[in-house]
């Protein structure tokens, strides 16, 4: 596993996200409930945060709960819930002193009123905090995001306020959720699945992809280091030629 050394601190993505994946199978090797797989999930949050703080990360993003997540059994949703709710509460403190601030992205309507009002508190007494973001995805699901954004764009057309000529990146980036974030470089998935999972589908156009077979809970911040590691090996060529990249006009 690398070590924070070996991290060239001058090509540090600006934005990470992060699919969280294998909870419920690391519980189950050890043959425990799946809940047990999540608990065990916030020791690796702690561990990667504290990892892309001391690096410089400025945005991180967490697939924490998503849309299609309402569909598990209703014990597993409501220990989740009451499991994010109740870590983002207890972190307000270390978040505040590491100057890290909280935002979500997500169908936040659809979260239990006590859960709202508690992440809500927590983007509130963390919103001053200026070293790095931290945006949870919460009940987050990129394609109700864009089904979102094409509706306030027509409406925009409807009324006249534009035309739909007007209609660029710049103008869909702005009606997405993760408005004035930069898109994520990176893009890192535990547990050995290689899929997107409707997550940052517009967002995650041009970042790399990194798939690890660890299980979230395994993940610590060395991990985040061997991440970065294969990020800076790789070319980034946005769709032009490698000597363009490499060669001064
Ligand atoms: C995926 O594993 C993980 C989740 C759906 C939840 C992630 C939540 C945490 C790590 C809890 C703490 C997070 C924060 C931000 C405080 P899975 O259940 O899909 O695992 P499986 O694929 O092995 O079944």
């Amino acid at each position: 596993m690398a070590e924070i050394n070996e991290v060239n601190n001058k090509n540090i993505p600006k934005h990470v996200a992060i699919i969280m994946d294998g909870n419920g199978r690391w519980a189950k090797q050890k043959g425990k409930l799946r809940v047990f797989g999540h608990k065990n999930g916030v020791k690796a949050v702690q561990s990667t945060i504290e990892g892309a703080a001391k690096v410089g990360i400025n945005y991180i993003t967490l697939y924490a709960f998503s849309t299609e997540n309402w569909n598990r059994p209703q014990f597993e949703v409501n220990a989740l819930m009451e499991l994010l709710v109740d870590t983002i509460q207890k972190e307000i403190a270390t978040l505040n002193k590491n100057k890290i601030r909280l935002q979500a992205i997500g169908d936040l309507n659809t979260l239990p009123k006590k859960a709202r009002e508690k992440l809500q508190n927590a983007i509130d007494k963390t919103a001053q905090n200026e070293h790095m973001t931290l945006i949870l995805a919460l009940s987050y699901s990129s394609k109700w995001e864009i089904i979102n954004a094409v509706k306030e764009i027509s409406n925009q057309v409807a009324s006249g306020n534009i035309s739909s000529e007007e209609i660029n990146e710049k103008l869909i980036d702005n009606s997405l959720s993760t408005v004035g974030i930069p898109h994520p470089e990176l893009m890192i998935r535990t547990s050995g699945e290689h899929r997107i999972s409707n997550f940052l589908l517009w967002q995650l156009a041009y970042a790399e992809l990194y798939f690890t077979p660890k299980l979230w809970p395994d993940f610590r911040e060395q991990d985040l280091y061997d991440a970065l590691l294969s990020f800076q090996k790789r070319e980034r060529r946005f769709g032009k030629t490698s000597e363009q990249i490499t060669e001064p006009n």
